[in-house]
């Protein structure tokens, strides 16, 4: 629908939710084959895993009973995270994907006009969701040489918003705070404000990379860690992620902002049986860090400059409008994600693929570059 075409509701909206800016998610699968004119698309917009998910996911779902409510306080996966993470089970949250848990933390915290500090460019809900309660938005620009601005964080988190939302390793850029750099943003909390780290892509940070968890735990503030199994475990499908917090009463309130049955039986069943089978996870996440560096340099090759990264993507300017850019490559039945934020406007956000996909996408960008 042609956004000029839409009316104020004649019913009575919430007026924050109202305003709210869409969500900039990939493209439907059915669309990009109408618009490619082919049915082989290379889907690089989501972050999905392309070697899908651990073959224990599918056994386990025999035993799936779909007649059944699910269990709502997710007692078995929250046993098993607890038991991995060396967490006690009642500061972990279990969410119908890690984002229904950034919802939740905005309504467990947030009232209107709170202010809410995080990045740009950010993951989108990181802003939506705090302007869905009302809040006011801070937004710190990252540093030219796509890094953390350190700095303007630290001063941003010391200012004393209710709320932070950093990603680490960063959605949409790549690289992870290293341990002094999250020690210092740590000491920056003031009594007051929950620190959100959303670690989606924790899975693929560097090997040796510091035990953020850990730092977070042993620091002493109010946080809340969010995970999810819709990245490195290739359950993005199933929709399920969670939170470990600093503290039981945080985990009761945010248990409190979300539905009782919030995830349903078969994501249950799923994260459990993927979460067991590490070595499946460990060693698609090492075949996807091997193709990512493959990637970054084949785009280096070509003249572009793919930020530093630690998940299972690639950032970069195309040299162009990114919308301009994202359909060229449709047209090819590739499908990456314009980015949108100001500043942003050339740049794009490629997921890592099968290595068939990813050549599909050099070459395209290749025959673009060269005149
Ligand atoms: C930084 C970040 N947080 C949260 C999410 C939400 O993931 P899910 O709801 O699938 O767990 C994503 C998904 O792309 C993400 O990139």
């Amino acid at each position: 629908m042609d956004s000029s075409s839409i009316r104020p509701s004649a019913a009575p909206v919430n007026p924050h939710v109202a305003a709210l800016p869409a969500y900039n998610a990939g493209l439907p699968l059915a669309q990009a084959r109408a618009v490619a004119g082919r049915d082989d698309i290379a889907r690089l917009a989501s972050n999905e895993n392309p070697h899908g998910c651990s073959p224990a996911v599918g056994r386990a779902l025999a035993a799936l009973e779909p007649w059944r409510y699910a269990d709502p306080g997710c007692t078995d996966l929250r046993g098993a995270l607890a038991a991995r993470l060396k967490v006690p089970a009642d500061r972990i949250v279990a969410g119908n994907g890690s984002e229904e848990m950034i919802a939740a933390l905005c309504r467990a915290v947030l009232v209107p006009g709170a202010e809410v500090v995080t990045v740009v460019p950010s993951f989108g809900l990181h802003e939506i969701e705090p302007l869905a309660n009302g809040a006011r938005v801070v937004k710190v620009a990252m540093t030219a040489a796509a890094g953390f601005d350190l700095d303007a964080l630290e001063a941003a988190i010391a200012a004393g918003p209710r709320l932070v939302f950093l990603s680490s390793p960063w959605n949409p850029v790549g690289p992870a705070l290293a341990a002094a750099e999250l020690a210092r943003l740590i000491a920056a909390v003031r009594p007051g404000t929950l620190f959100v780290l959303d670690e989606a892509y924790h899975e693929f940070a560097d090997p040796g990379a510091p035990d953020v968890l850990r730092l977070l735990l042993d620091s002493g503030i109010a946080f809340a860690s969010l995970r999810t199994f819709s990245k490195a475990y290739g359950l993005a499908g199933l929709r399920v992620g969670y939170a470990i917090c600093s503290d039981r009463e945080l985990a009761r309130v945010v248990t409190a902002a979300k539905t009782p049955f919030n995830v349903n039986a078969a994501a249950q069943i799923a994260a459990v049986a993927a979460l067991e089978d590490a070595a499946w996870m460990e060693a698609s996440v090492a075949r996807l860090r091997h193709e990512r560096e493959r990637v970054a340099g084949a785009l280096r090759a070509i003249g572009l400059a793919p930020a530093p990264s630690q998940t299972n993507f690639l950032f970069f300017d195309g040299g162009r409008d990114s919308g301009a850019l994202a359909q060229r490559l449709l047209e090819q039945g590739i499908v990456v994600k314009p980015w949108r934020e100001p500043g942003y406007e050339r740049f794009v956000r490629a997921t890592i693929g099968l290595p068939g996909e990813n050549d599909r996408l050099i070459a395209a960008l290749a025959a673009l570059a060269s005149p």
